[in-house]
């Protein structure tokens, strides 16, 4: 089903699955796993690779020869970008909101040769529109431009990884109930549940929200899967939402905003695990893990697995 859709390989192969032994007996859960998307080669890697993919098999179909995206200079998707344009040899042009100039997300991504436009204080949707009208200019001087970031292609990488993780679990014999990853855009998210329910495995997704309410975290959500059975033409019988258990208690004060949870969370699967979790998406995530294991929303007996969706370059800053 995805094969026929044009993708870019950037990763290695299968990131790790591991087992985390120590953070298991800690929490008394001996069936806790971690997926490494940390773990790759490309930049110090990340989730955005897997999207990456698919998006560079685009812009390769249409034949674009520069790819233009915009972000936060705390921005993994900007510092991906430019490594996997400097990966294949494509120009790449980084439109950044701020002036803030530190970043060791954009300080990597200098390295790897964009162009950099710094635009000032822009908000989201202002920074948005100026893609657009950068993406014309470029146009207008017979470039053939490709934006980065468009959901439904993004979250195509996910469902690839879904079936990555699915081989995983049956190669070592895992019996896999429950997937704990930060709820966000939502890209991430759908792509793993379109995947799930593409293999036909009723894993339980638990989203651990970092930027948005529940009710605006699950619209993403829905609207991505759409637009994947859509594109794809595979449409479940179920109803994919019905996978998904959105955790809102570790959002704290907001996006972007450490918690004392988060921070014990980096300190505990940092010692015992050897993990580096950076405050924005990660160290939620893992809160979210200790508390549903905890808490017994997950069980001792029920496998589960974290996805680490890397940006560890933040945890430096
Ligand atoms: C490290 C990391 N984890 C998680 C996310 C969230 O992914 P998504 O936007 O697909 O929800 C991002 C997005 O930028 C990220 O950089």
């Amino acid at each position: 089903m995805l094969s026929t859709i044009s993708r870019v390989a950037l990763l290695d192969g299968p990131t790790p699955l591991q087992t985390m032994l120590r953070a298991g007996a800690h929490l008394n859960h001996p069936g806790l796993w971690i997926k490494r998307d940390d773990c790759m080669s490309l930049a110090l890697g990340g989730n955005k690779v897997r999207s990456l993919e698919y998006w560079l098999g685009e812009a390769l179909d249409r034949n674009c020869d520069v790819l233009v995206v915009a972000g936060a200079t705390a921005s993994n998707q900007c510092r991906l970008a430019a490594a996997a344009a400097a990966k294949l040899g494509l120009e790449c042009h980084i439109l950044y909101a701020g002036d803030e100039r530190t970043h060791p997300n954009l300080r990597i991504a200098a390295l790897m040769g964009p162009k950099i436009h710094f635009l000032g204080p822009v908000d989201e949707e202002e920074r948005g529109l100026l893609a657009k009208r950068h993406m014309i200019a470029l146009e207008a001087a017979g470039r053939r431009p490709y934006l980065i970031g468009d959901p439904v292609v993004g979250a195509l990488g996910y469902a690839r990884a879904a079936q990555e993780l699915f081989d995983q679990t049956r190669d070592q014999k895992i019996e896999l109930r429950h997937v704990i990853m930060p709820g966000s855009m939502g890209v991430t998210e759908a792509g793993m549940i379109f995947g799930a329910a593409i293999l036909r495995q009723s894993w339980t997704f638990h989203l651990v929200s970092v930027e948005y309410q529940e009710e605006v975290l699950r619209k993403r959500i829905a609207d991505i899967l759409d637009d994947l059975c859509r594109l794809t033409g595979f449409v479940p019988a179920i109803n994919m939402m019905d996978s998904v258990r959105v955790h809102m208690n570790q959002l704290g004060q907001g996006y972007g905003a450490p918690t004392e949870d988060s921070f014990h969370a980096s300190r505990l699967f940092g010692q015992l695990e050897a993990l580096v979790l950076e405050q924005t998406y990660v160290a939620k995530t893992f809160a979210g893990l200790i508390d549903v294991v905890t808490r017994r929303v997950i069980l001792p007996e029920e496998g589960a697995c974290v996805l680490h969706t890397g940006g560890v370059p933040a945890a430096l800053a």
